[in-house]
C-alpha cells in the first residue's frame, strides 16, 4: 500500500500522545477556554504539538490541519495531516475515560490513511487506502443489522449553540425506533465503533473535519457509509450521518 510508512509514523505518534494522555488522566487540567458546551485544555495544544513534532520528524514538508493549529492553506499537492489531539476533551476533563487521538493524512484532497487511538482501552483503529481496516492489527467490519429495531444509534450533542437542540429533536424522533440511543462524547471513537460492528449509526449536525477525517476512511473501508454536508464556507464544519450501510437511516430520520 502506498502510504503504509506514513501510517506507521501516524500510529507511533498517536500511541505516544495517547500514553501521555493516559498518564496524565487523573491530573487537574489547566483550562484555556470554557465555552457553554465545550472546554479547551492546555493539554489539547501540548498534545497536538507532540504529535506534530513526531510527524514532522519523518515528513518535514507535510502541512497540518489540526484542531489546535493549522498551517496557512498549502497548495493541494502538499500532503496534509489532519489532527485531533484529544477527541472527547470534555470527557477527558471530567474524568470519563472515553476519548482518543485522531490522525488522518490527506493527499490531493483525498484521505489516504486514518489512525484513531483510544489510550484507555489500548485500542488502535487503522487503515491505509486500499487496505483492510484493523483494530490492533486485526481486520474489522460493520455490523449486519438492517432493522432500526435492532440498532444502537449515536447522536452527537454538538458544541455550537443550536446543534445540541437539533440533536435532542432527533433523539425524540428516532429513539422509539431503535434499541438504544447513546451519546459517547467522541465522534472519532463513535465512528470507529460502527466500523468494528459494535454500534450501527451516528448522526450529528455540526462537527469539524478533524473530528471525523481519520475515522471516516476506517468506517468506509469497513463497509460503512458517511454523508457529510458542509455548513460553513470553508467546508471545515458540517453535519454527518454515518451508518453501517444497511440500516434505512434516511427513512428513519425522514430525510428522504
Ligand atoms: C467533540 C467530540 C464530540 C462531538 C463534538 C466535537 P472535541 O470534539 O467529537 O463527540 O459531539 O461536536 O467537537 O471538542 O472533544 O475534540
Ligand atoms: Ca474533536
Amino acid at each position: 500500500m502506498g502510504y503504509t510508512q506514513q501510517l506507521q509514523v501516524a500510529e507511533f505518534a498517536a500511541r505516544k500522545a495517547g500514553a501521555v494522555l493516559r498518564a496524565r488522566f487523573h491530573e487537574v487540567h489547566a483550562v484555556d477556554e470554557a465555552l457553554a458546551h465545550d472546554i479547551k485544555l492546555r493539554l489539547d495544544k501540548e498534545t497536538q504539538a507532540l504529535i506534530e513534532a513526531e510527524l514532522a520528524a519523518a515528513y518535514p514538508d507535510y502541512a497540518v490541519l489540526g484542531e489546535e493549529r493549522a498551517d496557512a492553506t498549502a497548495d493541494a499537492a502538499t500532503p496534509r495531516w489532519v489532527i485531533d489531539p484529544i477527541d472527547g476533551t470534555v470527557n477527558y476533563f471530567y474524568g470519563i475515560p472515553i476519548f482518543c487521538v485522531s490522525i488522518a493524512l490527506s493527499v490531493q484532497g483525498q484521505t489516504v490513511l486514518g489512525c484513531v487511538y483510544d489510550p484507555m482501552q489500548d485500542e488502535c483503529f487503522t487503515v491505509v487506502q486500499g487496505g483492510a481496516p484493523c483494530l490492533n492489527g486485526k481486520p474489522i467490519c460493520v455490523s449486519s443489522r438492517s432493522r432500526m429495531a435492532d440498532a444502537v444509534l449515536f447522536i452527537g450533542h454538538g458544541t455550537h449553540d443550536g446543534s445540541g437542540a437539533t440533536g435532542i429533536a432527533r433523539f425524540a424522533h428516532i429513539s422509539a425506533q431503535v434499541r438504544k440511543i447513546r451519546i459517547l462524547g467522541s465522534a472519532a471513537l463513535t465512528l470507529c465503533y460502527i466500523a468494528a460492528g459494535r454500534f450501527d449509526a451516528y448522526i450529528e449536525n455540526r462537527i469539524n473535519l478533524w473530528d471525523f477525517a481519520a475515522a471516516r476512511i476506517i468506517l468506509e473501508a469497513a463497509g460503512g457509509c458517511l454523508e457529510y454536508t458542509p455548513t460553513t464556507a470553508d467546508g471545515l464544519s458540517g453535519s454527518v450521518i454515518a451508518w453501517n450501510g444497511k440500516l434505512p437511516i434516511h427513512a428513519a430520520l425522514q430525510l428522504s
